[in-house]
């Protein structure tokens, strides 16, 4: 039976994506849209380039009338969730895109986010939404918190090489790359086009809000404490993430392990040893790509990791989420190719 969907935030990128994959999803139908400054308008006045779509208005998220409603996707910023999520209706299910609930610990939440978490009671039973190695509780949840999408870029390759024991947790180094989408579409200085274009600089460095996620689950899969170096930059495309990662550890037993780690993944895609993956060849798809180079430095291994900053690292991966937690094919709708050049 379709399930019915509600987007909230659908003035923004991630909500925009989420109409996109919607749009061909053999499973879904949007019932409701919700915008906050653009309450009121038409989705074909925001986003021409969905204008052939016929879909509900955009109308403030108090407005919408969840009754008939299966799953509310929220590509809202963050500090909304907590809130929406105690008082949301029992049958509703919720993906979340904003970091609200990716922390499990409150004083990590308010050191990343500088909020208190007011939904504590509500975060043991949410998802951690990276459907490769959560994929039972995802099933199961009723709230699922979609990872950041450079957490998402990084992860893929990094939980299962440090759950093997293939490299060691100490001395990873993360070099990461965005798209200027990563930043969402509210207007913002440091995003214009003439601070972008031609340039390239490193922001957050030393105190990324997106450490604290991977500092917990990477953690978790060494099952000790683990701190990586992690520096985020921007780069003047508008979509793509790269994550060039450094590890001590045996090139070829990285390899295998990630081979075999997600040789039943439908969405992340290991390349034979030695080829260097493109965020070019990943764009508009649900696809992760990872690269195993041998470092000509002893006993070190260069990983690079590729995704689409608004397809597996956001809105692909809420709807692979949404997907199992409806009970559907975690494939349904995400089947894309890649669009290249
Ligand atoms: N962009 C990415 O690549 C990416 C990747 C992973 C995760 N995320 C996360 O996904 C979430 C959405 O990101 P985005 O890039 O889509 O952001 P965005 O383009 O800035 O869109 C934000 C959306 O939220 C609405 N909104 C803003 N303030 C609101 C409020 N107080 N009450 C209700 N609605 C409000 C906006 O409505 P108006 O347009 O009407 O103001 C818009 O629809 C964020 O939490 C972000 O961190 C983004």
């Amino acid at each position: 039976m379709t399930k019915s969907v509600a987007i909230l935030g659908a003035s923004g990128y991630t909500g925009a994506e989420l109409v996109r994959i919607i749009a061909g999803h053999p499973d879904m139908e949007i019932a409701a849209l919700s915008a906050d400054r653009k309450a009121g308008m038409a989705m074909a006045d925001v986003f021409p380039h969905l204008r052939h779509l016929d879909l509900p208005e955009l109308q403030t998220m108090d407005a919408i009338d969840f009754s008939g409603i299966d799953l509310a996707f929220a590509a809202l910023p963050h500090g909304l969730m907590h809130a929406f999520a105690k008082s949301m209706p029992d049958h509703l299910k919720v993906v979340d895109l904003s970091a609200d609930f990716r922390l499990r610990d409150a004083d990590a939440y308010k050191a990343w986010y500088g909020l208190d978490h007011t939904a504590m009671d509500l975060q043991p039973d949410v998802a951690f939404g990276l459907p490769e190695f959560y994929r039972d509780d995802i099933a199961d949840a009723r709230i699922t918190a979609n990872t950041g999408c450079y957490v998402a870029t990084t992860l893929l390759p990094l939980i299962p090489l440090l759950r093997a024991g293939v490299i060691a947790p100490q001395g990873i180094v993360v070099d990461a790359k965005s798209g200027v989408s990563g930043a969402g579409r509210a207007p913002n200085e440091a995003t214009l086009f003439s601070e972008v274009n031609e340039g390239f600089k490193a922001y957050g460095v030393g105190a990324h809000r997106h450490m604290g996620e991977l500092d917990q689950e990477l953690s978790l899969a060494a099952g000790r404490p683990v701190t990586v170096s992690f520096t985020p930059h921007l780069v003047p495309m508008t979509r793509g993430m790269q994550a060039t990662i450094y590890a001590a550890g045996d090139a070829n037993a990285v390899h295998d392990t990630l081979v075999a780690a997600h040789q039943d993944a439908a969405f992340v895609d290991v390349l034979p040893m030695g080829e260097v993956p493109q965020v070019q060849h990943v764009r508009g798809s649900n696809r992760c790509r990872i690269g195993v180079i041998k470092d000509r430095v002893k006993d070190r291994v260069i990983v690079i990791s590729v995704l689409d900053n608004l397809m597996k690292g956001a809105s692909g991966q809420a709807v692979q989420n949404a997907n199992l937690m409806l009970g559907l094919d975690e494939r349904a709708g995400l089947m894309m190719a890649p669009m290249f050049p």
